[in-house]
């Protein structure tokens, strides 16, 4: 099953063109390499209300995954899982808990990540940080759960996993 995903990038940096946007396409050429079919990457300052158009907007466009890079330090302006919440019906604390804990053990700085994740509709939404590397280093060690996530969310398999075999885990 191809799943569609969109990256958008929250950096007021990379907005307004004093910075490249290096992580939005790492992490495309990265999603493209597991299998995900990429809708166009979108990039935003970090604005609450410009965050939160751009995650309906993906949500509007059938992603199945939306990735955010950027916005989840504790910069004043770091505002990407507030805009993430509260666009989503149902939270998904685990995932990033899992993402904090693996990165735990490349760098103790990990912890200051506040990234969330969230179910809006058909689609979740997972904040990454600003980096190429640490956005990569924490959506590594989760895709796999990612990936049976979805293919509940988009009824690709019984709600009932224990009756899944260990291949379609
Ligand atoms: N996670 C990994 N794996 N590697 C990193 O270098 N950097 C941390 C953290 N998570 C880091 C990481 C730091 S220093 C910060 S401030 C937070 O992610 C938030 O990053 P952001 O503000 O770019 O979103």
């Amino acid at each position: 099953m191809k799943y569609t995903a969109l990256v958008i990038t929250v950096s007021d940096r990379c907005y307004r063109g004093e910075r490249e946007d290096l992580s939005g396409p790492a992490l495309a050429a990265y999603l493209t390499k597991q299998g995900f079919e990429l809708l166009p990457p979108v990039l935003v300052p970090d604005e609450q209300p410009l965050i939160e158009a751009a995650l309906i907007a993906a949500c509007e466009a059938d992603a199945a995954l939306v990735l955010t890079t950027g916005g989840t330090g504790f910069a004043p302006r770091d505002l990407t899982p507030e805009a993430t919440l509260a666009v989503c019906e149902k939270p998904v604390p685990g995932i990033p808990e899992a993402m904090r804990a693996a990165s735990m053990k490349i760098t103790p700085r990990a912890m200051l990540s506040r990234a969330a994740a969230g179910i809006r509709g058909r689609t979740l939404i997972l904040n990454l940080p600003g980096s190429p590397r640490a956005a990569l280093e924490n959506l590594e060690p989760v895709l796999p759960a990612v990936l049976h996530g979805l293919k509940m969310l988009r009824a690709d398999a019984p709600a009932d996993c224990g009756k899944l075999k260990p291949s379609e885990l």
